[in-house]
């Protein structure tokens, strides 16, 4: 069943997401080699706690850490661990907070150091095909035009599109109906409406679309081991666009300061 929200709850779903930006934020400042993924799960719980907020993966079907931090050719779900980050690193952070009974959810992939150009390209890409697709995300439309967008964007530039993993409602519950796949046909899929929320979270490839899962029943890494792009927003949609709750605009805030 999907739930579609009220103006009031779409309020508390930003809430949510602008903590969940605001701790990805905190974590761009720390972002650089020699830094451990467990090191940028802690601060990202002890910022989430001083909001008011609790980590919204932490516990979720057993998820052991607050954030996901998937490097390289991890795709998503990795776990933070003694891993250190070193120059030329991709890192995909996703974030999850809940308060107030709603859940934000929202994902970037940070550059650690200087990353070559074949790699930046995947996440300019990446990055596009999610705001094309929020583009999309429009009453009167359907969900396939948001997946096909999303598709034909990193295709045209010659990357391919995981299958395995998709966007979802997000509300009450972290995972609601419906399913959001970043591949599709034009004019398919459920008729968009007004008070839908979803997390649209395209993850794509350098090379093949084929992913593994971990031994440790999370992480998702490609088959051929090329690197892997992701990034994600929460968003509503409103009676004449699409509203994003969640932002990358504190983020980037800092990265353009790095520079
Ligand atoms: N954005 C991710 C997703 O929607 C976050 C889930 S991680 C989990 O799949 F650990 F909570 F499962
Ligand atoms: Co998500």
């Amino acid at each position: 069943m999907v739930f579609f929200k009220t103006d009031d709850e779409i309020e508390l779903l930003r809430e949510s997401n602008q903590i969940v930006s605001r701790t990805l934020a905190e974590l761009a400042k720390l972002i650089k080699p020699g830094v451990t993924t467990l090191q940028l799960d802690k601060v990202a719980e002890e910022y989430i706690r001083s909001q008011g907020g609790v980590p919204g993966f932490l516990h979720y079907n057993g998820y052991p850490k607050s954030i996901c931090t998937s490097v390289n050719s991890q795709v998503v779900h990795g776990i933070p661990s003694d891993y250190t980050l070193k120059e030329g690193d991709i890192i995909s952070v996703d974030c999850g907070v809940y308060k107030n009974g709603f859940h934000g959810d929202s994902a970037y992939t940070f550059t650690v150091g200087e990353v070559v150009v074949e790699t930046l390209e995947l996440l300019k890409v990446t990055k596009e095909s999610l705001l094309l697709g929020i583009e999309k995300a429009r009453v009167g439309n359907r969900l396939g035009d948001i997946s096909w967008t999303i598709q034909n964007h990193a295709e045209t530039h010659g990357f391919s599109v995981v299958r395995d993993l998709v966007g979802h409602g997000v509300g009450k519950n972290l995972h609601e109906k419906p399913e959001v796949p970043n591949f599709g046909k034009r004019g398919s899929g459920m008729i968009l409406k007004k008070g839908l929320t979803i997390a649209i979270e395209p993850m794509i490839n350098a090379g093949k679309k084929e992913v593994i899962q971990g031994k440790d029943g999370w992480t998702i890494t490609t088959r051929d081991n090329k690197p892997s792009a992701h990034f994600e927003h929460s968003i509503a949609i409103k009676d004449d666009k699409p509203d994003i709750l969640s932002t990358f605009k504190f983020i980037e805030e800092v990265l353009d300061g790095k520079k």
